[in-house]
């Protein structure tokens, strides 16, 4: 039987090493700020976004939540987000996607200013993540890594494969992993919905991470014995035996695999509560960085 990779855990000690730098902020009289900006009454973006700000909150950050109704026009989002990066209560800023069909999520993500994006989504970020001379890291992505790394399993050296190229997950991922130097060095193989015969490339995997949104498509037959496998996926499938109708599951037939797994992260509890906590870390960070000359 695999080991389960407790997100919960893991997340619980980085919140621990967060603590101590939140302090130092507050000796300086710093309060870390937080502006979360979500459009429209996605069930999942309302999720994300409480879970975020209650994250936030709980480690004495300053968060606040922006809502702007689904028929918003382009002009008062980029205004919104103007005035949020000229507030210099928030440190950082976040655009929680997806944004209703006719918003331009590459303009959002843009007008966010590059000291500010927590998310590391605006092109100036992500181009320093792919020259390997990074700011803040992308927060599912450095969670996947993190998770690896704490729970003993470095990249480095290893055959990942990373199933999905959202420029969310799986591309910013795939960099990552595959870049010089600790938590990197692995050797990486990015599969999409384009990959003819997916299972031939997941059964090389020494690490596989799936990101993909489909609840259970890895079945047990596409993983090797002794794999590590990360499973981003979070799904809601409708369950009339819970209260809300719907369970969370992930991208992996999670029972099955656990039987063939080295190790494996469920879902909930997986890799969700570390994207969060990289999101606080990323605001640590950033609070750090403006106001370092301020000391
Ligand atoms: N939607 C799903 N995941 C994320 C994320 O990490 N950041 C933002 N902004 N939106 C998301």
């Amino acid at each position: 039987m695999g080991r389960i990779l407790s997100g919960e855990t893991i997340a619980a000690e980085v919140r621990a090493e967060l603590q101590a730098r939140v302090a130092a902020l507050a000796q300086r009289g710093i309060v870390p700020g937080l502006a979360i900006v979500r459009v429209g009454d996605d069930p999942a973006s309302v999720s994300y976004v409480r879970q975020k700000d209650r994250a936030a909150t709980g480690l004495g950050l300053r968060s606040q939540v922006f809502v702007l109704p689904s028929g918003v026009g382009e002009g008062e989002l980029l205004s919104l987000l103007g005035k949020l990066n000229r507030d210099p209560v928030f440190h950082g800023v976040l655009v929680q996607l997806p944004l209703p069909p006719h918003l331009s999520p590459a303009r959002a993500c843009a007008a966010v200013g590059p000291a500010k994006d927590v998310d590391c989504l605006h092109p100036e970020n992500l181009g320093r993540l792919v020259r390997g001379d990074p700011y803040l890291l992308p927060c599912t992505p450095r969670a996947v890594q993190e998770i690896l790394l704490r729970s003993g399993y470095p990249p480095a050296g290893k055959h990942v494969v990373v199933v999905g190229r959202s420029p969310l997950v799986g591309r910013p991922l795939a960099i990552l992993l595959s870049q010089t130097g600790p938590g990197g060095d692995a050797t990486v193989t990015l599969c999409h919905s384009a990959t003819p015969d997916l299972a031939a490339f997941t059964r090389q995997a020494e690490i596989l991470v799936v990101a993909v949104g489909r609840p259970g498509m890895v079945a047990a037959d596409m993983v090797r014995v002794g794999a590590v496998v990360i499973d981003v996926g979070v799904n809601r499938v409708e369950d009339p035996t819970s209260p809300r109708g719907y369970r969370l599951v992930g991208d992996t037939d999670f029972e099955a695999l656990r039987s063939k797994a080295a190790a494996i992260t469920p879902v909930p509890g997986g890799v969700g509560p570390m994207t969060v906590t990289m999101l606080l870390r990323n605001t640590v960070a950033a609070c750090e960085a403006q106001t370092q000359d301020a000391r």
